[in-house]
């Protein structure tokens, strides 16, 4: 705060209020001085911020908007300068603040001083993030024995979901992908009722929420023996993938290890064929942050958690891809997902 100079900062995107208060609902604003930290929630919410935010004054509003209510609160604390979050509140939220807000307190535009605070995660948030990583594949492993041809796409998403669920997770980190054949040259393909066949490949992209951090995690099976070119391509993943690992530490950029990827699918012929970054950071959100890819300005720090997620997606053929979750430590990164990776 001091940075961005302001001696107040409004928070209303709910991965970082939960991120500084543990508060679980679906509607709060924060306000942080330099001393105190209010939340403020509506009757809906009253009883359940006060158990989940014991390092919070909790303030009721009811009657009025969050706007309205948030600028009585500032109009107390009297701030100079108001901090916003530029990316998160909207226009007529601005406008309605700068219509309720006093005159002496001026309102600045700040730009991701939570989402940077996020990037490093504290053993306690690493530890939240194994027990996901290790739920997905316990998952993995449980429905690996029951996929089999004739089920759909979406029948074997419901067997992912319920699975994620009976094995801890409190929720599935975002929708599940499954997707056979020809639909897996789709990067994000979504759940159909297409009926998986004997021989074809079949990719899974899940993961599970553990008390509010993600896993996220895939892997292409085979529905049978592999022919020759999904070996190949499988190898060329694989291969992308494990000199991506080996190359993170430190000091690295994320795009420095996306181009050691993409430069390894590339030299084996398949350059137009991986059309995604090849990882992003992961905790509280799925997408956690600017992570591997041609566009990240991320520094690899020590405490970053990140996916590494390459990929060939051919049309009409079909595409493969294998993510897993790392951390990256003081010398180089611990994968966190232990899924087996072969075909
Ligand atoms: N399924 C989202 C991702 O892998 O990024
Ligand atoms: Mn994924
Ligand atoms: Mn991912």
């Amino acid at each position: 705060m001091a940075s961005a100079d302001v001696d107040a900062l409004l928070v209303t995107r709910m991965p970082n209020i939960f991120y500084l208060s543990g508060f679980t609902g679906s509607t709060a604003g924060i306000i942080v001085t330099s001393n105190d930290c209010y939340i403020l929630v509506d009757p809906r919410y009253s009883i359940q911020a006060r158990t989940e935010c014991t390092h919070a004054h909790v303030i009721d509003y009811a009657g009025v908007s969050l706007m309205k209510a948030a600028a009585d609160l500032i109009n107390d604390l009297r701030p100079k300068h108001l901090g916003f979050e530029s990316e998160h509140l909207t226009v007529s939220n601005l406008r309605e603040l700068r219509r309720c807000v006093n005159r002496e307190t001026r309102l600045r535009s700040t730009h991701r001083l939570i989402e940077k605070l996020r990037q490093v995660k504290d053993a306690h948030e690493i530890g939240l993030i194994r027990r996901a990583c290790e739920i997905a594949d316990h998952a993995f492993e449980s429905v690996l024995s029951e996929i089999k041809p004739g089920m759909t796409e979406k029948d074997v998403a419901t067997l992912v979901d319920f699975t994620l669920r009976r094995l801890g997770a409190d929720k599935e980190a975002f929708e599940t992908i499954v997707a056979c054949g020809p639909n897996s040259a789709c990067p994000h393909a979504t759940p159909s009722n297409t009926v998986l066949e004997p021989g074809q490949l079949v990719k899974l992209d899940f993961g599970a929420r553990y008390l509010g951090y993600n896993s996220d995690l895939t892997r292409t099976i085979c529905l049978g023996e592999p022919d020759e070119m999904e070996i190949e391509i499988h190898r060329v993943v694989l291969e992308a993938q494990q000199a991506a690992i080996e190359a993170i530490k430190p000091g690295k950029s994320g795009q420095v290890i996306d181009r050691i990827a993409r430069e390894h699918i590339a030299s084996q012929g398949y350059g137009d064929n991986f059309s995604h970054g090849l990882g992003h950071q992961l905790g509280i959100e799925t997408h956690d942050g600017p992570g591997l890819s041609q566009k990240s300005d991320l520094v690899l720090q020590p405490g970053n958690v990140l996916t590494v997620e390459p990929g060939i997606y051919i049309e009409g053929w079909g595409g493969l891809r294998i993510e897993d979750d790392v951390l990256v430590t003081d010398t180089g990164a611990e994968i966190l997902t232990s899924s087996p990776r072969n075909l």
